[in-house]
């Protein structure tokens, strides 16, 4: 069990695969992006199989999502989740992606085993998606939805940053239309973990802008808090439903105290939070016990990296520290951490 000193018991695993984009957000990285992880720094599939492995079977993981960077340019994905979806027992997979390339995945990723995936989406305007993401893609997000949701790869959440001056004005909008084609919406404040640390409070869309936005035109009823349990969304009852939408509002109502989640980064470093300024090293004690070539688990070996990683989760911090004056922001940005 993964469990820190504040009782908190982590059962939901994030696992970034990459930390490249095929886009670049402005709230995410620079035009240029970044000085990407070099390859021989990065887990091996064998490896990111091993550690969830490890997790599902000896540290009470129930939940996996494989995030990114962008996770659907990792090669091997695929392989990925078929390997975990045969794991005793079966850990429930979720995938965190742009969206771009789901279109020719998305089947492939339900035949494997994928359960549902979360789309990122912020604007339904083309010329506005190209201002954002620096990318001319909006069409293949579009299509990648779609697919996800033929696939069946449901619900289909579609996750949406509003910035002001850029897309605060399509917050109903959005909403008519993931009702529209049936995808769970959620808006999430932006949070400062952009490579650039431009992020400041003043210029965030908070929640109350969201709520007060969307109820210009729908009438939101709040969802009980016993559905929402270590959820990050709350949720809202869309004119009586049966549809919802979500508001993740990690800076203006942090939910850390309900917080379930350990993080993998792609080259194998433990992290007990998206702010957390430390992390612990699996690569090493992976790589000092290679596995048997017919893969068959060295069970002293496993026991030793959910030692490290227990001990790991045990210093977890009680807050993301942010309403603290002497916040720091973590060095490792969001899309190198897996969101
Ligand atoms: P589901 O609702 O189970 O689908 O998952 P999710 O909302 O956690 O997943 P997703 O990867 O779509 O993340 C949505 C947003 O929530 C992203 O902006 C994440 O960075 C943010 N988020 C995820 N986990 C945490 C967390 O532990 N703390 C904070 N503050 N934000 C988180
Ligand atoms: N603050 C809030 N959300 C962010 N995302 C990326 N960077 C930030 C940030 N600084 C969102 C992406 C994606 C999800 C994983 O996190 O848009 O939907
Ligand atoms: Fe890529 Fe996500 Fe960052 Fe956009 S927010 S550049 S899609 S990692």
């Amino acid at each position: 069990m993964l469990i820190d000193t504040y009782g908190r018991v982590a059962t939901d695993l994030r696992v970034s695969l990459t930390d490249r984009c095929n886009l670049r957000c402005t709230y995410c990285m620079p035009e240029e992006g970044l000085q990407w992880l070099a390859k021989p720094d990065l887990l091996t599939d064998d490896e990111i199989v091993r550690l969830i492995r490890i997790a599902v079977t000896g540290l009470g993981i129930e939940e996996v999502r494989f995030t990114g960077g962008e996770p659907l340019l990792r090669p091997g994905l695929v392989g990925i989740v078929e390997r975990c979806a045969a794991l005793e027992p079966r850990p429930r997979m979720s995938l965190t992606t742009n969206g771009i390339g789901l279109k020719r995945t998305a089947e492939a990723l339900k035949a494997a085993g994928l359960d549902r995936v979360n789309v990122s989406l912020d604007t339904l305007r083309p010329d506005v998606f190209k201002t954002l993401t620096r990318r001319d893609r909006h069409r293949d997000v579009l299509e990648g939805l779609e697919a996800a949701r033929e696939a069946g790869l449901t619900p289909v959440k579609v996750n949406t940053v509003l910035m002001p001056g850029l897309n605060d004005d399509e917050a109903p909008d959005l909403l008519a239309w993931a009702v529209e084609n049936g995808y769970e919406l959620r808006f999430i404040e932006q949070m400062p973990l952009d490579a650039q640390h431009g992020w400041k409070r003043e210029g965030m869309i908070t929640a109350g802008d969201i709520l007060a936005s969307l109820r210009t035109r729908f009438d939101l009823t709040e969802e009980g808090s016993e559905r929402r349990g270590s959820a990050p969304a709350e949720r809202w009852v869309v004119d009586g439903g049966p549809h919802r939408v979500g508001v993740i509002a990690s800076v203006t109502r942090p939910f850390c105290a309900a917080c379930d989640r350990t993080r993998l980064t792609a080259d194998g470093q433990v992290r007990t939070c998206l702010f957390a300024r430390e992390e612990t090293d699996l690569r090493a004690a992976l790589r000092a016990t290679p596995e048997d070539p017919s893969g068959a688990p060295d069970a002293d070996a496993d026991a030793e990296i959910a030692r490290i990683w227990r001990l790991a989760m045990w210093g977890k911090k009680a807050g993301s520290g942010l309403d603290d004056p002497t916040f720091l922001q973590p060095e490792r940005p969001m899309s190198a951490i897996g969101g």
